[in-house]
């Protein structure tokens, strides 16, 4: 898949996530095989008042490419301006957010509200493609509810102006997280727009990713909640999709391995005390499905340190090695 010059292959993707795809996050998804990732969104205004966790968000890692800044607002001119601040960090693209159902963002008409306002929407994306060099792509909702699909007509507005890829998750905005995703809408879309579309919602498994690409013809994936715990899926769907073959899942050692890993990265980038709070549940989902992992689930939300993680995770290793891995 060509994203302007970039080509993004395997397109296997990490979604954008606030709170979950910081830099750490995305260096594990990038090592398991994600061929672009996605910072969390930025809020725009929050941007140009020069909020310090602003740039902490656009904070990537040296060799960290391609990468995509999200910004999020409704201005057009501060969109252009927020993009021209983020292109000036060293990312790749600007990923427009016009996805986000939370009311704190709607109620200021940013994130899915903007589905209802065609030309605002359109005027966001104009005046951000032109405020940078680099490609500007998208990622909508399929519309703000079901009597009200947008996104296809809106995709073509945004091809014409310029943008360069279109994400879609294949829910409305009132759908929250509550329905499925509907990839027919990542079908509707595709019919649109000759500019690359990337499929998202509901991948959890490499069968589900070739599936995704045969019912919508969608040019590429983009996972969120299933890499939680488990950022090998990227090399699983890569693997099956190229190949159609299935790689074996982590073992215990190689779990444990992710979860140091990713508490030292944690530390490294928030300090101890926010990395570890943050890392608790993280730490849950790379222990799941494991012979006494409500236990640990337990414990983990009581972690509070760096040395009490550490420990928690070599005890659920020699735990789960005891049990002969036979859960695997
Ligand atoms: C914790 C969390 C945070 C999210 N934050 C963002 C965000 O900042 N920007 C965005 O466009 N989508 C965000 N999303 C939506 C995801 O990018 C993705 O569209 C959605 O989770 C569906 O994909 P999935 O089924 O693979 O998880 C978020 C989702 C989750 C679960």
């Amino acid at each position: 898949m060509k994203i302007g010059p970039m080509i993004i292959d395997p397109p296997v993707m990490l979604a954008p996530m606030a709170g979950v795809s910081n830099r750490a996050y995305r260096s594990i998804a990038r090592r398991q095989g994600a061929t672009l990732c996605i910072t969390e969104m930025v809020n725009a205004n929050a941007l140009l008042h020069n909020s310090a966790k602003s740039f902490w968000l656009m904070e990537m890692d040296p060799g960290e490419h391609p990468v995509g800044i999200q910004i999020a607002g409704s201005t057009p001119e501060v969109m252009a301006e927020a993009a021209y601040q983020a292109e000036r960090q060293g990312c790749d693209l600007i990923d427009i957010n016009m996805g986000c159902p939370v009311p704190k963002v709607v109620k200021n008409g940013d994130g899915s509200a903007l589905l209802n306002d065609a030309d605002r929407a359109v005027s966001v994306v104009r005046e951000v493609v032109s405020a940078v060099k680099i490609p500007v792509t998208v990622k909508v909702r399929a519309g703000w509810n079901h009597n009200s699909i947008t996104a296809p007509s809106l995709a073509e507005s945004f091809e014409r102006v310029g943008a360069r890829a279109i994400t879609i998750h294949a829910r409305t905005r009132d759908d929250l997280y509550t329905r499925p995703a509907n990839w027919d809408f990542i079908r509707q879309v595709k019919e649109r727009v000759d500019i690359p579309v990337v499929g998202n919602g509901d991948v959890r498994t490499p069968e589900d990713a070739v599936r995704m690409i045969e019912q919508t013809g969608a040019d590429g994936v983009m996972i969120g909640r299933a890499s939680f715990g488990d950022p090998w899926i990227f090399r699983r769907i890569t693997e099956f999709v190229r190949a159609g073959r299935h790689l074996d899942p982590p073992d215990a050692l190689e779990r444990a391995e992710m979860a140091l890993y990713h508490v030292r990265r944690m530390v490294e980038i928030k300090g101890e005390t926010v990395a570890i709070r943050e890392m608790r549940k993280q730490l849950t989902w790379y222990l799941r499905g494991t012979p006494g992992s409500n236990t640990y689930r337990n414990r983990c939300y009581a972690l509070n340190t760096r040395d009490e993680a550490e420990n928690l995770i070599h005890e659920w290793l020699n735990h789960a090695r005891n049990e002969e891995l036979s859960w695997i």
